[in-house]
């Protein structure tokens, strides 16, 4: 069993879904930052009438996405304007060339609900690593 910062307890092989924030404090063309699991910045967007997770930082320097421009599923970062698809986590333009961790959401009873601890990153052109 690991119990986490915000006293929740979870066993080996439990998914473990974070409070994120309210449905209602995300809204198009914004990104809402977050920061749970002690401290871990995420980004929480809504796409279509989806909601998409991404962490925050950007993975060209540190800057926060969520104060970046927000164009349908594209957010740009505030400081050097690389672009990553915010579902897929793709960096899309230079001078982002590490594609962003996303997580699983769900809504439950209007609140965001986040996997941090089941994050995906597509690949990038850059990662000679082996997936695991
Ligand atoms: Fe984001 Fe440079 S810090 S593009």
């Amino acid at each position: 069993m690991t119990v986490s910062d915000d006293g929740t307890t979870t066993r080996a092989g439990e998914e473990r879904w974070i409070a994120a924030c309210a449905a209602a404090d995300v809204e198009d063309d914004f990104g809402t930052r977050v920061e749970v699991d002690g401290g871990q910045a995420i980004a929480v967007f809504r796409v279509d009438g989806a909601y998409h997770a991404t962490d925050d930082r950007c993975t060209h320097g540190e800057a926060s996405l969520c104060e970046g421009l927000v164009d349908g599923n594209v957010v740009e970062c505030p400081f050097h304007a690389g672009t990553f698809d915010i579902v897929t986590g793709k960096a899309l333009t230079f001078p982002c060339v590490v594609n962003l961790a996303t997580y699983p959401v769900r809504v439950e009873d209007g609140t965001i609900m986040v996997r941090v601890d089941a994050p995906t990153t597509i690949p990038t052109l850059l990662d000679r690593s082996e997936p695991a």
